[in-house]
């Protein structure tokens, strides 16, 4: 059996188990076989430091798609993916091979912001329906922005204008910002200077280093001669867990805060350990968020994989929930783009992150949370932006 269908079969095992299913449990995996296939393509990364979160984007998608008996609108899906190993030259051609060579009816990526920007140039143009699940990248939703791209995450700057905000909340008036250099480091930085300069705070020192690099003792070694009042810090996946452990070993925990984008801590608790608690991250989901969706969700995602889904999970599952409502409106024809685009575009629901709706630009208007790193939980300590939109410039379509 392939590793993909036996995920799903065990995703479709947990959502039964779980009840989020509703009551069309039994026998979904030969009615998913007897309805006309819908083709979707994962573009996502399962090599390299981004990996896991590729893989948790995926798992989060299935498990919805399971959740329906494995069809959406009454049409059997059928996942064809690719690892685009978070390398932006390989990009284009791997768009391309989804797009035109395997014809996929739906587009699905990506993690790493320059593969999605160079895959969304190709989408917009073929219009085929694109999702993107996690990829910040600000020109998504702005000069790229086109109706039949939608964006399931966040937008860089607009997590970073959020997380700002929360740390003039706390008092800090002083920062060191520390990231990768490409557009999501860029942009994270850029956001959160707007916001935190706005408010009166100072930054004191930019450092980047070329991504995917892990090398950080020289950047540690600046905020150890500088002693900031505190770090902002975007890095994510395998760079974010060697990035604090090697925080705490040069001796900076607990002398200056670090703070970030929740893509910091999330997915890597338990690979962190002691050297992670009490980070503060702000993200648009907590550990701790208790609705009704929420609950039903973790209960499916634990069930299926024995571990505590993070933020990537839940924007691969909504990912899907979105493409689903868009696909009632048409009866599963993926042909009536209008009508189909304009459904998504109207979609709001109960995502596990809490309520779900689109700005103009097709990027998520949503609560951004305070959280902290406990005991391998990212705690939900309070709301640090209310319904928070992208700043969407140059968005036209
Ligand atoms: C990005 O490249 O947009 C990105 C990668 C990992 C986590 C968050 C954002």
């Amino acid at each position: 059996m392939s590793s993909s269908r036996r995920e799903f079969l065990t995703a479709a095992g947990a959502v039964a188990v779980s009840g989020l299913l509703g009551g069309v449990a039994a026998p979904f995996v030969s009615r998913a076989r007897a309805a006309a296939g819908l083709k979707i393509g994962l573009l996502l990364p399962s090599s390299g430091t981004f990996a896991p979160l590729g893989e948790a984007i995926t798992r989060g998608a299935k498990l919805y798609v399971a959740s329906k008996g494995g069809t959406l609108a009454g049409r059997a899906v059928d996942f064809v993916a690719l690892d685009d190993e978070s390398a932006p030259p390989k990009a284009a051609e791997l768009t391309n091979r989804l797009v035109f060579g395997e014809s996929v009816d739906v587009l699905v990526g990506t993690v790493h912001s320059g593969v999605a920007a160079a895959m969304v140039k190709i989408a917009r143009e073929a219009g085929v329906t694109t999702l993107v699940p996690n990829a910040g990248a600000d020109a998504i939703t702005g000069p790229l922005c086109a109706p039949n791209v939608f964006r399931t995450s966040f937008a860089n700057g607009q997590i970073g204008v959020a997380t700002g905000r929360a740390m003039l909340a706390a008092g800090i008036r002083e920062a060191a910002t520390c990231t990768w250099r490409y557009a999501a480091g860029e942009e994270m930085v850029g956001g959160f200077k707007q916001a935190f300069e706005a408010g009166g705070g100072k930054i004191v020192k930019d450092i980047a280093l070329p991504f995917p690099d892990v090398e950080f003792q020289g950047a540690l070694a600046e905020i150890a001669a500088l002693k900031p009042q505190a770090v902002y810090s975007f890095f994510a996946g395998g760079g974010a867990a060697k990035f604090i452990k090697d925080y705490a070993a040069a001796g900076l925990k607990g002398t200056v805060p670090l703070w970030g984008p929740g893509f910091l801590t999330d997915g890597v608790e338990q690979a962190v350990g002691a050297a992670g608690e009490g980070i503060k991250t702000v993200l648009h989901y907590a550990d701790g968020l208790s609705n009704p969706a929420n609950d039903a969700f973790r209960a499916a995602f634990k069930a299926a994989h024995g571990i505590e889904p993070d933020v990537y999970a839940v924007q691969g599952f909504d990912a899907m929930q979105v493409l689903d409502i868009g696909l009632a409106a048409v009866g599963g024809d993926v042909a009536k783009k209008a009508e189909l685009h304009a459904a998504m575009a109207a979609a709001k629901f109960a995502s596990p992150r809490g309520p779900f709706e689109f700005s103009p630009s097709r990027n998520p208007k949503q609560n951004f949370y305070l959280r902290e790193l406990k005991g391998g939980r990212n705690g939900l300590v309070g709301v640090a932006a209310e319904g928070l939109a992208d700043a969407a410039k140059g968005c036209k379509a």
